[in-house]
């Protein structure tokens, strides 16, 4: 579904991404792991085209999106849950859901998966004219997840969803997305710095080191790695 072949990123001429090769299989739920600071949000970033960088190649569906405008990602199907979320915290629960399908013409479309949605999330129903900024850190990442879903896409792109979320907020998170996978047909793409709920809920894996893939594997396979158990897991 997604093909990146020989990307790198430079800031101010500093290499923070050196040539990765990675894909993201139609169907699956692929994690790149990394510490802080190995250069994810940048991948990220550069996939959505609102960073410059440098490929031989970026498909998505068998078509060239390097030239894509970031505001057409969602039009061809591809969602991004940001860094931080970046809800609008003054605007409530259902509001924040509208903004996600804003890229969308059918409007009986949008109000029949705004009720499926909030059926799908019933936290997130039970709060739908609170306000986003008022939700618990877990509520607001479901929130952000919700809101790509408003925008029906094929492949849903997640940065750092553990991010600011209470341990156990995390595995409902992650279910959650397990789920959007299994049950909607969604592909997923995410980059985590928790390996141990990342592996565990994806089916392939890149371990990132240093803007470099240094592993990589199903997440069965890296959770037994040595190497990966000594750096990520803490064993
Ligand atoms: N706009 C920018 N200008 C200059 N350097 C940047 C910029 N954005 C990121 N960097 C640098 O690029 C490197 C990778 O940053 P990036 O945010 O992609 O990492 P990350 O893996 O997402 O980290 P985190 O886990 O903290 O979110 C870091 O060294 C960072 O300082
Ligand atoms: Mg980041």
């Amino acid at each position: 579904m997604l093909s990146v072949k020989n990307l790198s990123i430079a800031y101010n001429g500093v290499k923070v991404v050196h040539g990765i090769d990675f894909k993201a299989e139609k169907g699956k739920v692929t994690v790149l792991i990394g510490a802080n600071g190995a250069g994810k949000t940048s991948i990220i970033r550069s996939i959505m085209n609102l960073i410059k960088s440098e490929s031989d190649e970026i498909l998505y569906d068998g078509e060239d999106i390097k030239k894509t405008k970031p505001n057409n990602m969602s039009r061809i199907g591809i969602s991004l849950c940001p860094e931080g979320r970046q809800l609008f915290p003054d605007m409530t629960v259902l509001e924040n859901l509208e903004m996600g399908a804003y890229a969308r013409k059918d409007k009986a479309g949008i109000a029949t998966d705004l009720v499926d949605i909030l059926d799908k999330f019933p936290r997130l129903k039970d709060r739908k004219t609170q306000c986003a900024g008022t939700l618990s850190g877990g509520e607001q990442e479901l929130l952000a997840i919700a809101r790509a879903l408003m925008g029906k896409p094929k492949l849903l792109i997640l940065d750092e969803p553990s991010w600011g979320v209470a341990p156990i907020m995390v595995e409902e998170v992650m279910k959650m997305t397990r789920h959007i996978n299994e049950e909607m047909g969604v592909t997923v793409l995410l980059v985590e710095q928790n390996a141990n709920v990342a592996l565990r809920y994806s089916d392939y894996a890149y371990v990132l080191d240093v803007g470099e893939i240094a592993i990589q594997g199903t997440g069965e396979a890296l959770l037994g790695d040595r190497k990966v158990q000594e750096i990520y897991l803490g064993i």
